[in-house]
């Protein structure tokens, strides 16, 4: 056997190789994540080829607008994802936003989603101060522990309504980038 080759999970950036496997935890993350918590038939509609369109454009972006990392099974493959950008200024408003994290069901509780976000606040922190926020369902209490562990603050409650019924939504934020990656980086804060 190679001494060298790693076989913990680890975290590296995306490249534009990544999308398929980036789409696929992208669809099978929500199915496993959202079962209860969202409507049966928009878990049924999400789709692979729609994702795989959507990131093989993403992972195209120039840098310095959006971040995308990727959690790697040595034996399994892409095993999870975060992806971060800048945000619209808006006054008051957020200097980035996190709009996806994943990590699969058979990965979850080994560090993963730690070491996602750590890297993205890494980054982020490269491209400036400002606020990170980012949304999750009100009902997921698994991403919400694990946000409040990681240092996020509660810093609003959302009620939307569109075509597949309500939804409530918890908003988080760090008070910096550079605070996210400080915070997610140690087990011990
Ligand atoms: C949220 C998520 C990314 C966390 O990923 P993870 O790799 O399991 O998290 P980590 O192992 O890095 O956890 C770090 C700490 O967060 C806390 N935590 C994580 N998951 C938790 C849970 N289900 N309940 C309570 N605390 C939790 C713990 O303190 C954990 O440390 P410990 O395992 O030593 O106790 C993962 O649960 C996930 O992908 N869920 C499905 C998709 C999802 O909900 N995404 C977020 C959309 S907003």
């Amino acid at each position: 056997m190679n001494t060298e080759t790693p076989i913990e999970p680890f975290v590296r950036p995306a490249i534009p190789d990544d999308a398929e496997g980036i789409a696929k935890v992208h669809v099978k993350g929500w199915q496993e994540a959202y079962v209860g918590q969202l409507p049966q038939h928009v878990l049924d509609r999400q789709s692979v080829p729609t994702r795989l369109r959507m990131w093989a454009g993403l992972l195209k972006d120039p840098p310095g607008s959006r971040w995308t990392f990727v959690a790697i099974d040595p034996a399994a493959g892409i095993v999870g994802f975060v992806g971060g950008v800048r945000a619209r200024p808006v006054m008051f408003g957020p200097a980035f936003k996190v709009p996806v994290l994943y990590v699969l069901q058979s990965h979850l509780r080994r560090g993963l989603g730690r070491k996602l976000m750590h890297a993205l606040g890494d980054a982020m922190a490269r491209h400036g101060a400002g606020e990170v926020a980012l949304w999750s369902l009100a009902s997921n209490g698994s991403a919400r522990s694990f946000y409040e562990r990681i240092g996020a603050r509660l810093s609003s409650v959302l009620v939307e309504t569109d075509r597949d019924g309500r939804l409530v939504l918890a908003g988080y934020r760090w008070r910096s980038a550079a605070d996210l990656a400080a915070k997610s980086g140690s087990e011990h804060d």
